[in-house]
């Protein structure tokens, strides 16, 4: 598949790593507007192959040069000092519990399960590629996923998983990297804009999110933000939902490491 060969023609010369097998697209889910990201992806890949050739040099991967956008949201920047150690796609699923007796009850947040990848070369490279990137990894199912990100070959650089109902865990030790493991703590949060992209089945996007992590964090790990999200949700109420559920989610998520000033 022609598109598949670009995007591994650019995507690898970020990530150096082999070609990629594609899964198949979830082009038939009740996504809106799937196939226009899809074919947006591609056309945006397309033009980043033609730019890449009149480069002198392949792209570099400079973490100084990524800049997180969260200026239309009320998010609070960074603490001063503070410097960007890794930015990563988490595909994954929010989990969600409903009191089954009571149709007006409000889901509960129980955690969420996530896989992270190493999107580090994409923010210092093509800063609008990877704002694509949450809404594309929506178009693949999880299990499909496995130790890819749809048809990219992103490198895993790690988990995310709860340690209880209210502490968000990131590790980012794996074989090929150890960046570090946190727990965190929400600082702050404020609702996805009112464009941003919904989940598989319609649900709007989590909230973007500010977190500062636990005493104990390795890596120097200070700070973790979830932005730029897809999907995510839990219905308004629990009228109809099972005692436990998931819902298909992506996010950016910008980690900072480092003494603040
Ligand atoms: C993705 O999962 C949904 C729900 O399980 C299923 O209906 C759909 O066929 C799957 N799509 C692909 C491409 O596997
Ligand atoms: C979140 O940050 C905004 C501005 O940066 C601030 O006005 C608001 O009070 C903060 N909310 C919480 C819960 O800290
Ligand atoms: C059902 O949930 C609503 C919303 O949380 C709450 O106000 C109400 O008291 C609950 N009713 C029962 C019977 O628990
Ligand atoms: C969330 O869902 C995942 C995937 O099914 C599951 O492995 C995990 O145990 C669930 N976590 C919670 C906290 O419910
Ligand atoms: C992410 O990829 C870059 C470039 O290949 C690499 O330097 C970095 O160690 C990777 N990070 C993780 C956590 O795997
Ligand atoms: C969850 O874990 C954190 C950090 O270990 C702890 O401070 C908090 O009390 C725990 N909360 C619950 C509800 O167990």
């Amino acid at each position: 598949m022609r598109s598949s060969i670009i995007l591994a023609s650019v995507l690898g010369a970020l990530t150096v790593l082999a070609a990629p097998t594609s899964p198949s697209l979830n082009l038939n889910s009740a996504l809106p507007g799937q196939a226009e990201t899809v074919t947006e992806y591609f056309n945006m890949l397309a033009q980043k192959v033609q730019e890449g050739r009149s480069m002198a040099v392949a792209p570099v991967c400079d973490l100084s040069k990524a800049k997180m956008a969260i200026a239309p949201t009320p998010l609070p920047v960074p603490a001063e000092g503070l410097k960007l150690k890794h930015v990563a796609i988490g595909r994954g699923t929010q989990n969600y519990t409903c009191d089954v007796t009571n149709a007006t009850a409000v889901p509960a947040q129980t955690g969420a399960v996530a896989t992270l990848f190493n999107a580090s070369c994409v923010a210092a490279t093509y800063p609008d590629l990877l704002n694509m990137l949450p809404k594309l990894a929506m178009s693949f199912n999880l299990t499909e996923v496995e130790q890819k990100m749809g048809p990219s070959n992103l490198a895993i650089s790690g988990q995310h998983f709860f340690t209880n109902t209210t502490t968000p865990f990131f590790n980012l030790d794996t074989t090929r990297a150890t960046l570090g493991e946190a727990g965190c703590t929400k600082a702050n949060a404020t609702s996805a804009p009112a464009n941003a992209p919904k989940g598989q089945l319609g649900e709007p996007a989590v909230p973007w999110l500010k977190l500062v992590t636990h005493v104990g964090a390795t890596g120097n790990l200070q700070e973790v933000y979830r932005i730029e999200t897809a999907g995510g949700s839990a219905p308004a109420t629990c009228k109809g939902m099972p005692a436990t559920f998931e819902v298909q989610y992506s996010a950016q998520y910008w980690f900072f490491e480092g003494t603040a000033a």
